[in-house]
């Protein structure tokens, strides 16, 4: 790779302004006098989106194999399979000459409402994180680059070019970050994508803090900043604010711009420098990577059809699943015909093939009869003779198998979705058939949750199905029969109503902002603290057999916060079928400074067990996973203090509880001031030492004047309420006891907190 400094120096003011702007819809600039080459980038995440001229951004893309979409992705719960989806997208991207695909996407799905939430991974940052990190160190351990996208609080599509989506810091650290952090931290991808929208008032792209003292310089980003498509407004302010290389282009406005601001001293020379330094380093590791070449389809689209069978969640079951002798199956919906396996927008891929359900299903079902009809039409008209031809056909079988697919244009980039449920005629047609037909299993195609609670009921079965990629009717089919005995678990809640959802007051704002009013109590945080019914909770997903968990043991039950413990659980397989089990550890803490969710998942392994295996597991628990982000402070901090370990089947089913207790070896500043309450004063242990001698002074004087009668002629603890008012202002209640203004005494008293961190730190004489 030749060095980038010595480049640099090279290259003229105008290479390096053009190096930073796109030369294409997909390319960057080539430097041909020093043999700096393009680079490619084409669209993902789930499949690559290869427009072949470079001009042209929506055109039909070249044949990929159309994996299932990150929802489908994430219920698998299975971090190798998702490595090995990053390798297969690699190889795809090698023959098509593509050095970069744009994804993943690491958003956090604030509510299921989001238009792209079929591109995103969860509701969990935790599990979004493993998923985010696994697919980049998938793709990249073949020399081909990603983009983590779309950084960050990129949530909703209603005017998703300008909205500014405003949180406090906490919120922002805790749930709209740590997916990001770890798939940067753990896998380095080439590049990070910014996103549209503005984050508390400043555009993504243009935002330093965001951009070079989160991402660059807290994270360790070593890639290049590209911006979403079109999101830079002031290209001087992007580059200032961290952002390498504007996208799409050619756009030689901004190149001039960036030469007339460094002319004119607008610019420093040397933040420039830095970006080319960032583009130069990942285009030439590019360059070390050979292209070409050809990928095997087939070996693809059976990945494919892994991915979606381990994906697909099992929500209901009465014990008819999986299908066996059935003679006669009746087989209904428009989804049985035409797949529904992807969503719309910028992912949108054009498939190698596409495994058609009812074919694939006629395949596994050997001498059963099938008989198939339609039931609803594409969209959202209403046809009853449609339910009557599907009650008919129902009611003449012995199961009736219901593919139920939202209208292809529901779940799309650039627009939100209006409600979370099914077409009336979809409706109809459930109740009607269910009616006909108790042995009905129903079979679900959409990317993000649906509400139920009108035809719940009815199915014996029901199974979620996602966009499932390509290879999804085989699937479907898989596990329809048992081939595939079901093991995803859902990665986002389904709630009852859309008017439970935690941000149903706060979405999608209006006015240029939304304002994200719930806070860190996003997903099952939310359900949790409320204890807020749902129809299906975070992690859950049943199995054609069953696992019973024993014998919970740490390694230690009091530890320190950086040595971190191990949790270990035996599984077993107590039923009939081989199986997978996702096990799940979330952490409570039982008692902190500020309020936190009643739990948190920071854990979990996927195993695979025959009828009658036991194997352990053991889940590693670090500083992080006690921690939470404290606003004061402005650091993560652990406290002491007991904290339970619920290792669980979802986060609604907890079958074992390990108490253990924390010891922080964190020395944080003291943040005591002239306003500090008492119970602050207390609380912060160097605060504590040097107010007890004066608190024993004036104890008495205190008694006297505010515990008097204990308060019985105002009616309350007076005592009490004094722990949360300033000393200050205490002080002005005894002022007349006291021998020195009541600010000369909280002064005085800093200084012995200031002198007391100096003696502790040896400083004393210093
Ligand atoms: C999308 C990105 C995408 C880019 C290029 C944008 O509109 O938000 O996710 O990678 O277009 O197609």
């Amino acid at each position: 790779m030749p060095n980038s400094k010595d480049l640099l120096k090279k290259m003229t003011l105008e290479e390096k302004a053009a190096l930073c702007t796109g030369a294409s819809s997909w390319t960057t600039t080539p430097v041909e006098r020093l043999g700096v080459p393009e680079l490619s980038v084409s669209d993902g995440p789930h499949g690559l989106r290869h427009v072949l001229d470079a001009n042209d951004l929506i055109a039909k893309s070249v044949p990929a194999t159309c994996f299932p979409t990150a929802s489908c992705m994430a219920s698998t719960w299975d971090v190798e399979l998702i490595h090995a989806l990053g390798q297969s997208l690699a190889e795809e991207c090698l023959a098509q000459k593509v050095n970069v695909i744009l994804g993943p996407g690491a958003n956090m799905k604030r509510t299921p409402l989001g238009g792209r939430n079929f591109e995103y991974y969860s509701e969990d940052p935790y599990l979004a994180g493993q998923m985010a990190a696994s697919f980049i160190t998938g793709v990249q351990s073949k020399g081909v680059g990603t983009s983590l996208k779309h950084f960050a609080a990129n949530n909703q599509e209603f005017q998703r070019l300008t909205i500014s989506s405003e949180m406090d810091e906490r919120t922002l650290r805790e749930i709209y970050l740590p997916a990001f952090e770890t798939a940067v931290k753990q896998a380095q991808p080439w590049t990070v994508m910014c996103a549209y929208n503005k984050l508390n008032g400043t555009y993504c792209s243009e935002n330093y803090k965001l951009l070079v003292d989160i991402l660059k310089n807290e994270w360790g980003f070593e890639g290049f900043v590209v911006s979403d498509w079109g999101a830079v407004h002031d290209r001087v302010a992007s580059l200032k604010g961290g952002l390498d290389l504007e996208m799409p282009g050619p756009k030689d406005q901004r190149v001039k711009e960036v030469v007339n601001a460094v002319r004119a001293g607008a610019l420093d020379e040397s933040i420039l420098d830095e970006s080319v330094r960032r583009i130069l380093n990942i285009v030439f590791k590019a360059a070390d990577t050979k292209t070409g070449g050809s990928f095997d389809a087939a070996s693809h689209h059976a990945l494919a059809r892994r991915i979606a069978a381990e994906g697909m969640v099992l929500l209901k079951n009465n014990g008819i699943l999986p299908l066996k002798d059935q003679q006669h199956l009746a087989v209904i919906g428009h989804a049985a015909e035409e797949a529904h396996f992807q969503g719309g927008g910028s992912s949108h891929v054009n498939p190698t093939r596409v495994d058609n359900p009812f074919v694939e299903l006629k395949k596994i079902a050997g001498d059963s009869e099938l008989t198939f009809t339609a039931g609803y039409q594409a969209g959202t008209a209403f046809d009853q003779p449609l339910i009557e031809a599907a009650v008919n056909n129902a009611r003449s079988a012995d199961v009736a198998l219901l593919y139920i697919a939202l209208p292809d244009s529901m779940e799309s980039e650039g627009y939100d979705r209006p409600d979370l449920d099914l077409t009336p005629q979809q409706v109809a047609l459930i109740k009607a058939v269910c009616a006909a037909q108790p042995k009905t299993v129903v079979i679900l195609n959409n990317g993000s949750p649906l509400v139920m609670g009108e035809w719940i009921e009815g199915p014996a079965a029901i199974l979620e199905a996602w966009m499932m990629g390509q290879a999804g009717g085989g699937a479907i089919a898989d596990v329809l029969y048992g081939k595939v005995n079901p093991c995803g678990r859902l990665a986002e809640t389904y709630p009852l109503r859309l008017v439970d959802t935690p941000a149903h007051i706060n979405f999608p704002g209006g006015n240029g902002q939304v304002r994200y009013g719930e806070g860190i109590f996003i997903g099952y945080r939310y359900y949790d603290a409320k204890q807020v019914a749902v129809q299906f909770p975070f992690g859950y997903g049943m199995s054609y057999t069953t696992f019973a968990y024993s014998n919970p043991r740490v390694s230690a039950s009091s530890f320190k916060d950086v040595d971190g413990l191990t949790i270990s659980v035996d599984v077993t397989n107590t039923g009939k079928l081989p199986g997978k089990e996702v096990v799940q550890v979330y952490v409570h803490d039982q008692k902190a400074g500020l309020v936190r969710p009643p739990k948190e998942l920071k854990g979990f392994a996927k195993l695979a067990l025959q009828p009658g295996e036991t194997r352990t597991v053991t889940l590693a628990l670090d500083f992080r996973a006690f921690a939470y982000y404290h606003p004061s402070y402005q650091q993560w901090i652990t406290e002491n203090g007991e904290f339970d370990l619920l290792v669980g089947a979802s986060s609604a089913d907890i079958r074992c509880v390990q108490t253990v207790t924390l010891q922080s070896t964190l020395e944080l500043p003291c943040l005591l001031d002239r306003e500090s309450t008492l119970r602050e004063w207390l609380a912060d242990p160097r605060g504590k030492r040097a107010f007890e001698p004066f608190f024993q002074q004036m104890g008495p004087q205190m008694q006297a004047t505010f515990g008097g009668d204990e308060g019985e002629g105002v009616g309350m603890d007076v005592m009490d309420s004094l722990m949360d008012m300033p000393v200050l202002g205490i002080l002005h209640f005894l002022d007349k006891s006291i021998p020195m203004s009541p600010e000369e005494m909280v002064d005085d008293l800093l200084r012995q907190v200031k002198k007391n961190i100096r003696a502790e730190a040896g400083l004393q004489n210093s």
